[in-house]
């Protein structure tokens, strides 16, 4: 089975747990495609809150109603994907520069479930590099007080800024990102809490006691953890 096959039964299943009159928020990234594109098939009635532009757009396209999450009191159910799983099913999210919408939808949700393929599941996160979603006033500045911050937690790691052809990769909101290539997360919540301090760094890629199950597409069909 390849990847992408694992990722689109991940997303299959995922559609599955959709009932009639749900609003569903709508993840980022090539899994969270397969997952929209089986919930499309299905022909329910619900709405999505989608996690970015692009996911709108897909979205729109094959005819899902979409809402604003301005405009919904509560989202029933998320599915999104994940960069990396660990312990507990703590993650890494934001590879494809979503976390912030994506971390607002998941936290307004009763139910957030991840999807992904076999090779996301790790024994402790840190070998993707930390996403950081930093306010592009200054950033280089705060790019300096987040290698500090870091260091607090024993990572002596110079995040990088992302850019695609030279040019740094602005996110929905119009902030850019840091990549911090941290190896190994000892303590997820100590590096958070210490992110989340310096003024500039608007969230970051680690999503701690938010997911509520994960589906994953193996070789044997799709495993289904819980935290
Ligand atoms: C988007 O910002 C991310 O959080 C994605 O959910 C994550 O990068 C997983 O993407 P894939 O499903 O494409 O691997």
């Amino acid at each position: 089975m390849s990847t992408d096959d694992q990722k689109r039964a991940a997303g299959e299943a995922a559609a599955e747990l959709v009932q009639p009159g749900m609003v569903v928020g709508l993840g980022t990234g090539s899994t969270a495609a397969w997952f929209v594109r089986a919930l499309a098939a299905r022909r329910l009635d619900v709405r999505g809150v989608a996690t970015s532009l692009a996911t709108a757009e897909l979205a729109a396209s094959l005819g899902i109603a979409l809402a604003e999450l301005n405009d919904v009191e509560a989202i029933d159910l998320t599915v999104d994907g994940a960069d990396e799983i660990g312990p507990g099913l703590a993650l890494i999210k934001g590879g494809g520069a979503a976390l912030l919408r994506e971390k607002l939808v998941w936290e307004a949700s009763r139910r957030c479930v991840v999807i992904a393929d076999a090779a996301k599941r790790v024994r402790r996160l840190g070998a993707f590099p930390l996403p950081i979603e930093v306010v592009a006033f200054g950033h280089p500045s705060t790019a300096r007080r987040l290698c500090d911050a870091l260091a607090e937690c024993d990572l002596t790691v110079a995040p990088r800024l992302r850019a695609r052809g030279g040019v740094p990769v602005l996110t929905d909101q119009g902030n850019v990102i840091y990549d911090a290539p941290c190896g190994s997360i000892e303590d997820p919540a100590q590096l958070a809490d210490a992110l989340k301090s310096v003024t500039g760094v608007v969230d970051h890629g680690l999503f701690l006691d938010l997911a509520d199950e994960a589906l994953i597409g193996m070789e044997s069909g799709v495993e289904r953890l819980t935290p």
